[in-house]
């Protein structure tokens, strides 16, 4: 760990899985577990954030981040000041720079950051003394996506000091891929990805990971089998023949399924599309848990929304904070 704890170093922003080290991440998870207690009582809110304002700024579709963050502030008791770019002045032309300015000038702790390009939360953070939470920018990071998923793994999985995960589909245009990459590899995990060779970057420099075209010969290692969508929206031009190839290529199908190991975890970030890369008939097995990554989403943007927009409290206060 760096010498002092994430929340010593007063981090203002979320931006990227590469800006957390691995004693950063373990903190993250454990008050995520705190968090998690929070959501099980009758009445599942508390005080932490009373009185702080946060914005969403989605410029991108999205079900399960935008529903997420909205039940994690409500649970903290933040305000939050809803922004729909499909009916905003957005459509008027107006530029990022000045929809946050405007957003800004209202008076707001935190932001949380949608967007195709990727970097935008970035540059929002360059345009605000608001605190940013990148909730996806276009192919480059999706960090909470990676911080939920190591959540739900770790419980499954106890350590993940050594456990293999296969990021398997379209690697390439994924900043789910990206930050879980790092998020895994950080936690000591073994990453490999698969997927045909269109639907990789053209390099992999930097990368703390491994790649393979042929699925069939990782899975009966795997701790993990990660899914990943074709992001349709982000190819420009044809990337495999058709979808039922890729299926048959690189789709868990029933009979892939039953080769991984006993206890191995079946994960997707969602959205899901049946029948193209996983089969629905092993969407549906105990052994995926991709319902629970969706539950745990809200505990793990508790705990990044309070680590963030939390009034300085010590770690003792985090324990108050949830009391
Ligand atoms: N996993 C994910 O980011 O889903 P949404 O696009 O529905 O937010």
């Amino acid at each position: 760990m760096t010498a002092t704890t994430l929340r010593q170093r007063g981090p203002k922003h979320l931006l990227s899985m590469a800006d957390l080290d691995r004693d950063d991440i373990e903190q993250i998870l454990n008050l995520t577990e705190s968090f998690a207690e929070v959501g099980e009582r009758s009445i599942p809110r508390v005080p932490a954030l009373r009185g702080k304002t946060i914005a969403w700024l989605f410029y991108e579709d999205s079900t399960r981040t935008r529903l997420s963050f909205e039940t994690a502030a409500k649970r903290l008791s933040a305000d939050t000041m809803n922004f729909s770019v499909g009916s905003s002045s957005v459509n008027k032309g107006e530029s990022l720079r000045d929809t946050v300015e405007t957003i800004a000038a209202m008076g707001i702790d935190g932001i949380v950051v949608r967007h195709g390009a990727a970097g935008a939360p970035r540059q929002v953070s360059e345009w605000t003394d608001a605190s940013v939470i990148n909730a996806g920018d276009g192919w480059h990071q999706h960090p909470t996506q990676s911080l939920l998923d190591l959540y739900t793994a770790r419980q499954h999985l106890d350590e993940l000091d050594g456990k293999h995960i296969a990021i398997i589909g379209d690697i390439k245009h994924s900043r789910v891929a990206r930050s879980n990459a790092l998020g895994f590899s950080a936690m000591g995990a073994r990453v490999t990805l698969v997927a045909p060779p269109t639907l990789l970057p053209s390099t992999l420099d930097g990368w703390p990971v491994e790649a393979t075209h042929d699925l069939d010969a990782v899975l009966e290692e795997l701790d993990i089998c990660y899914l990943l969508r074709m992001q349709l929206e982000r190819q420009g031009q044809a990337v495999v023949p058709s979808l039922r190839e890729y299926h048959n290529e690189y789709g868990l199908t029933s009979a892939r399924a039953d080769r991984l190991p006993n206890d191995a975890l079946i994960m997707h970030p969602g959205p899901m599309n049946r029948g193209v890369e996983i089969a629905g008939e092993v969407a549906d097995r105990p052994a995926a848990v991709i319902t629970e990554q969706v539950a745990n989403g809200v505990s793990v943007r508790m705990a990044v929304l309070f680590l963030l927009l939390g009034s300085g409290l010590d770690v003792v206060d985090e324990q108050r904070a949830i009391a």
